[in-house]
């Protein structure tokens, strides 16, 4: 699979033993665990346009993170190729919350899973802002270009009434803060019961909290017990309604 770029990446992370597709898969890349006498990492390669942008993204991030006290992927390398990209990172132990609540026995386990995320979350939005991920204006302004653009070029779902909605009701600013930026269950890894590390962290930046809160409640909205869990653990604000719309069923909806 690697052809060419084998003896770039072994230069990187030292000479290949093994390399394996791993189970869980995500939408835009392909990952891959690599071991090598050097340690455990991950290879992600992204093919299409678009997402091969947002994996060079991820790696300036991680490389603005390496050591850092927040929680992600250590950063290895990034190779570009005609057509396609790859972010060398470590490899996480440890499964994404979403396959942890799946395999959940009990209520009281998902409840203490959820609740962790809302801790873990909690903390990361009191970290202190890292200046190099803010943006030159105004996050959300920046997102609605964004989605714009996406809009234009017929790369989003999103529709132009719902992105016209959203720019002619932007909801009141808050204290801008550390966000991931796509903090959805899939994008979060478990250990030892805890959710303790995030990954895909192309969109972490300094911005608008609500975001990350109403993507994180995204997967259990319905569900009061499993809210009740995640505020018991993200106690410094309740996204309203009005807000978990806005930017789970609005915004989200571009990315
Ligand atoms: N550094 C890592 N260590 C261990 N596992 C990882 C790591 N990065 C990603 N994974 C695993 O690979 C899967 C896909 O990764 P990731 O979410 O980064 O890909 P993606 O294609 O951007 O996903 P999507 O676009 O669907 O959110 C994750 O669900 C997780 O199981
Ligand atoms: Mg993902």
């Amino acid at each position: 699979m690697l052809g060419t770029i084998k003896t770039e990446i072994e230069t990187l992370i030292g000479e290949i033993q093994t390399i394996h597709l791993i189970e869980e898969q995500g939408c835009t890349s392909e990952v891959r665990r690599v071991t090598t006498q050097k340690g455990t990492y991950m290879i992600k390669t992204a093919f299409m346009d678009r997402y091969r942008k947002w994996l060079q993204k991820e790696a300036k991030v991680l490389q603005v993170l390496n050591g850092k006290a927040i929680p992600v992927p250590r950063y290895n390398g990034f190779i570009e190729e005609s057509h396609r990209n790859h972010l060398l990172m470590s490899f996480e132990n440890g499964n994404t919350l979403t396959m942890a609540l799946k395999t959940a026995t009990s209520t009281t386990e998902k409840s203490r899973l959820i609740r962790s995320f809302g801790l873990f979350l909690n903390k990361f939005h009191e970290t202190p802002p890292i200046e190099s991920l803010k943006w030159y204006q105004d996050w959300l302004d920046e997102q609605l270009n964004q989605a714009q653009i996406y809009v234009e070029k017929g790369q989003t779902d999103g529709t132009i009434e719902l992105l016209n909605k959203l720019m002619a009701n932007k909801p009141l600013p808050v204290k801008q803060t550390m966000i991931h930026g796509d903090c959805t269950t899939d994008n979060v890894l478990v250990l030892d019961g805890k959710v303790q590390r995030f990954i895909d962290v192309a969109g972490m930046a300094v911005g608008d909290p609500r975001y990350d809160v109403s993507l994180a409640i995204g997967h259990f909205s319905d569900n009061p017990l499993h809210l009740k869990a995640f505020y018991d653990g993200y106690t410094r604000y309740k996204v309203t309604e009005r807000e978990y719309q806005y930017f789970n069923d609005g915004l989200y909806e571009f990315f």
